[in-house]
């Protein structure tokens, strides 16, 4: 049985003040939800300036803390970068690779998440892949071809026991911050295309273990009906996730 996932990606929001805030509202709702939070599986991932701060502050909760993003370099002159070794050191469980922003924003490619998957393995740290298509690629029919060659480049060379250690997140592109949302149906299909696309390429083993999320404007209302769906095994919310009270209803189901 895949334990479900519910991870906020903060992207660049909040001031120190606001994650503050966050945290004792948070800390509150966990304290009185302690079995919620021992059923799921919940992180939150905020901006790196704030990571040694919300790890301090989750100690002894079953929240974890994940970065949204990391060099594959253990150290060096890579002015800018932080590394897996680097998270690992202040008690993150592991980074977001690949986001669509990332990818598009910033020109990331398969080839250097593949990289940065690698190097979160090699520390035992979790990657929490991100896949999707634009709605250009959709409107074509592309959909799954670009979803399937995102999974086989940016997982290259994992053996099937890495998949324990990895999360695809599969957020259609046209989703992410619009309030359109895949209807579940949507959802669903591209994620069991994606675990069979898995079990293809890495064994039958990996597919079953992998966890899958799907993401892209997941908010309280919708959550419930999408998490129904056999192979979303969880959620990434990006803006839902910036109210403790939100994000709550998102993990409550
Ligand atoms: P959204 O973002 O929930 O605000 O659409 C999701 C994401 O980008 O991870």
């Amino acid at each position: 049985m895949r334990r479900k996932f519910i991870a906020g990606n903060w992207k660049m929001y909040k001031e120190k003040s606001q994650v503050a805030e966050f945290m004792d509202e948070i800390l509150e709702i966990c304290r009185e939800n302690e079995e919620k939070f021992s059923e799921t599986h919940v992180g939150i991932c905020p901006p790196n300036i704030y990571l040694d701060y919300v790890a301090d502050r989750l100690k002894g909760t079953k929240i974890q803390v994940f970065a949204q993003n990391c060099y594959f370099e253990t150290e060096g002159a890579f002015t800018g970068e932080i590394s897996p070794e680097m998270l690992k050191s202040i008690g993150c469980f592991g980074s977001i690779v690949g986001h669509s922003e990332r990818r598009q924003i910033f020109g990331e490619t398969d080839e250097l998440v593949n990289r940065k998957v690698k190097a979160l393995l090699r520390t035992d740290l979790l990657a929490i892949v991100c896949v999707g298509e634009s709605l250009e690629e959709r409107e074509v029919g592309r959909a799954k071809d670009v979803v399937a060659t995102q999974i086989e480049k940016s997982l290259k060379d994992l053996k099937a026991d890495d998949f324990e250690q990895v999360v695809v997140a599969y957020e259609p592109i046209w989703a992410i911050g619009t309030g359109k949302t895949a209807t579940p149906d949507e959802a669903q299909e591209m994620c069991k295309y994606i675990r069979d696309v898995v079990a293809d390429r890495f064994g039958n083993d990996a597919g079953e273990k992998l966890l899958i999320q799907y993401g892209g404007s997941v908010k309280p209302q919708n959550s419930a009906e999408i998490l129904s769906h056999g192979d979303i095994d969880g959620a990434l919310v990006g803006g839902a996730s910036l109210k403790a009270g939100s994000f709550f209803d998102i993990i409550n189901g």
